[in-house]
């Protein structure tokens, strides 16, 4: 069902009843018309009909001039006219009744038009025979006279009516469009914009709708800086959680398994030549302790990313892309770091570091890609950008998405179904205050460009 905005809704009803009120006015003009026509119809046939009673005429009159005069009367009579017949119809031109005058509209005369009336009397000619005579009601100069009392009447209640409509109609669509903006803020709200531009209320009612969406602008705006520092706090834990058992783990199992590996080497050379079996294993127990320490070290590598502090950011994502490089043989990885070390907080780095580690994960289990590209460069106006794109297959239909705002309204409701990489990505650079654009085609890759303005980097 089409839903059709009130202001729409208010001014069909009133334009409607403004209808109804003209009809009625109309209504009441062609009644009054209607009226005056039959008045006159009904007293000038009532005095035709006086004239021609028994008193006035006696049936049995013998007199021949009472003919010619009473049709000369009657012709004279307004709204009565005498039809002819014989010689004397060919004599005059005059219609009876006569005809109605052009300028008057048909469903005027349709409304205001009387039965037609007629009077019969037989009365004597000079050659002393008697003639019947009918003498008819003629409404045409009345219909006529009513129309031009009714005519300005109708013009000026169209006009009223009209200009009443446009009145009402503008002033709904002035009163109520507030609402519209109203609206459009609540939009703007609803994608991240929690100071959308508020129309002046022009009534108290609207100053409280305003006055309750600023409040609601201003509480999601607390909740959000609320949200952001939890979720900062919570990543700067697990960062250290992550440090911390990096550590341990490095102290600990990286030192048991090099006294593993020592006691191993001791045992090899002991034994030696002497027993060429247990030697075998003691070799055999050395390469996995080997293959254990690598394990570790990836472990340790992913936990807490080696270089970060001593060499900075660009380096440390160079040897990133280098790892996957010998990981992936299939794929040609293009680098293009311009920056060395990122200044600002330390977590700037570590985390634009986990948004292409993440990127670059992805990109080997689920892109398919034949090309891929990192780049790290500042742009004129001294923010940072980091750009992670591949030639792959794309995000699935149901995550495709572009611009930032977009990616942060679909992403977060439905994080079960994005994954946590991609969310985890979103919500570490709303942390540092960056956008990130997440752009993606089918069959044309995947673009993931973070931008960190210059002010945050100082
Ligand atoms: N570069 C890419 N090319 C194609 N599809 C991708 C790419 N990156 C992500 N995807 C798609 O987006 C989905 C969500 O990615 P996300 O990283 O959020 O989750 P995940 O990788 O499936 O799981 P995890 O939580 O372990 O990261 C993936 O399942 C994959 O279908
Ligand atoms: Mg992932």
């Amino acid at each position: 069902m089409t839903r059709v905005d009130l202001k729409t809704r208010l001014s069909l009803f009133i334009g409607l009843l403004l209808g109804v009120v003209l009809l009625l006015a109309v209504y009441a003009v062609l009644g009054n018309s209607k009226r005056a026509v039959q008045g006159e119809i009904d007293a000038v046939m009532r005095l035709a009909g006086n004239l021609l009673d028994d008193k006035a005429i006696p049936a049995e009159t013998t007199d021949q001039t009472v003919l010619p005069v009473l049709i000369s009367v009657f012709d004279h009579t307004r709204h009565l006219c005498v039809e002819r017949s014989g010689a004397n119809a060919a004599a005059s031109a005059r219609l009876c009744p006569a005809a109605i005058d052009d300028r008057v509209p048909d469903w005027f005369i349709a409304h205001v038009t009387t039965a037609p009336r007629a009077l019969r009397v037989e009365l004597p000619t000079v050659d002393g025979h008697r003639q019947p005579v009918v003498i008819h009601s003629d409404p045409a100069d009345e219909i006529l006279e009513a129309w031009d009392e009714a005519r300005p009447l109708l013009l000026l209640i169209v006009a009223i009516g009209f200009l009443t409509n446009a009145i009402v109609v503008f002033s709904v669509w002035r009163a109520l469009k507030p609402i519209d903006l109203i609206r459009d803020a609540l939009g703007r709200i609803g994608r991240g914009d929690l100071h959308p531009g508020l129309p002046k209320a022009t009534t108290p009612e609207l100053r409280t709708i305003i006055d309750g969406v600023v409040e609601l602008g201003l509480s999601l705006e607390q909740a959000r800086s609320d949200n952001q520092r939890l979720l900062r706090h919570s990543l700067e834990v697990q960062e250290r959680e992550r440090r911390s058992i990096a550590r341990e783990l490095h102290d600990e199992i990286g030192q048991s398994l090099a006294a593993m590996d020592a006691e191993a080497a001791l045992l090899h050379q002991r034994v030696g030549a002497t027993a060429p079996e247990l030697s075998a294993r003691t070799q055999g127990i050395r390469s996995g302790i080997a293959t254990l320490y690598d394990g570790l070290h990836l472990l340790l590598a992913r936990l807490r990313p080696a270089g970060l502090d001593e060499f900075g950011l660009g380096p440390t994502l160079e040897s990133l892309v280098a790892d996957w490089s010998g990981r992936c043989p299939q794929i040609r990885f293009e680098v293009r770091i311009d920056v060395e070390r990122v200044a600002g907080e330390a977590l700037v780095q570590v985390y634009l570091y986990r948004i292409a580690q993440e990127a670059l994960v992805n990109i080997a289990r689920h892109a398919r890609a034949r090309r891929v590209s990192v780049m790290l460069c500042r742009d004129v106006d001294g923010a940072l950008h980091l750009r992670i794109s591949d030639d792959g297959c794309g995000l699935p239909a149901d995550l495709r998405f572009s611009g930032d705002t977009e990616a942060r309204r679909r992403a977060k409701p439905d994080g079960d179904r994005v994954g946590l990489g991609l969310l985890g990505m979103i919500e570490r650079a709303e942390t540092l205050g960056a956008t990130l654009r997440i752009d993606s085609l089918p069959g044309e890759g995947t673009t993931i460009s973070v931008r960190l303005p210059q002010q945050l980097l100082l």
